[in-house]
């Protein structure tokens, strides 16, 4: 059993755990750090740094980071700190933390947990995870294997970026119905139907808990059903991704 610190940095808290990489379980309770004001990429870092000394793993540490992330680098910052942009993100945590660190795109990290051990376990042909959260994550799998950074919640949907109609933050902040709200979603994923033509849909983040509630309003062709994981498929996904370094 590998047993490997996976570390999901989202806008509002950083949270890390050791995950059992054989089996998708986490092996420590985990820990939960406020996101700092602005969070800038040192800032950021430090705390992550925070995290990682609090359990006793070694080895290489996976993080996850809400942004396009090629090669280590983020390359875009649509609901970060822009100052992200351009920043090896990989080599700053690796340099806070004294490990080496692998940085995945957050919603690549819950496909790589959830297709491993959720909803996507065993499935072949194209495969797309979406996490409904601030944004919209996007993750794409073809026969199992991911393709990365597919950010499919900026495209346009109906005159507006997809995440900014269909968001888990857009249904609470405008206090829409399931109803109002899951018809929008299903108006998104009917776009991604049409361009992607995937085997099924897994619904992630906030909103895969109370799939009940909307699940009556999408009506594509493709199946959709919920993430197992929950709040956990970042940590996991992201022990995953170092795993593999
Ligand atoms: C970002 C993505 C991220 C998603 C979910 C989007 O705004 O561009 O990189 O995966 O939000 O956090």
């Amino acid at each position: 059993m590998a047993n490997l610190l996976g570390i999901d940095i989202g806008g509002t808290g950083i949270k890390g755990a050791p995950a059992d990489t054989t089996s998708g379980e986490l092996t420590a309770e985990r820990l939960r750090i406020l996101t700092p004001p602005g969070a800038k990429p040192h800032d950021v870092a430090k705390v992550v740094a925070e995290v990682v000394g609090h359990f006793d793993t070694t080895g290489p540490i996976g993080c996850t980071f809400p942004a396009v992330i090629q090669h280590g680098v983020a390359r875009t910052a649509a609901n970060v700190d822009p100052s992200w942009i351009g920043t090896d993100a990989q080599q700053l945590i690796s340099q806070f933390t004294g490990r080496p660190t692998v940085v995945v795109n957050d919603a690549d990290a819950a496909g790589i947990a959830e297709m491993q051990f959720g909803a996507g376990k065993g499935v072949k042909g194209t495969v797309l995870l979406l996490t409904l959260g601030t944004g919209i994550g996007s993750a794409l799998f073809v026969d199992r294997e991911l393709v990365p950074n597919t950010e499919l919640g900026h495209m346009e949907v109906d005159g507006h970026e997809a995440e900014k109609r269909a968001s888990e933050k857009v249904r609470e902040d405008n206090d829409l119905s399931w109803e109002k709200w899951g018809k929008r979603l299903d108006e998104v994923l009917q776009k991604y139907e049409a361009l992607l033509c995937p085997d099924l849909m897994i619904l992630g983040g906030g909103a895969s808990k109370k799939f009940d509630k909307f699940s009556d309003h999408l009506h594509t062709r493709t199946q959709v059903v919920p993430a197992q994981l929950l709040n956990e498929a970042g940590i996991v996904g992201a022990a995953l991704a170092a795993a593999h370094t």
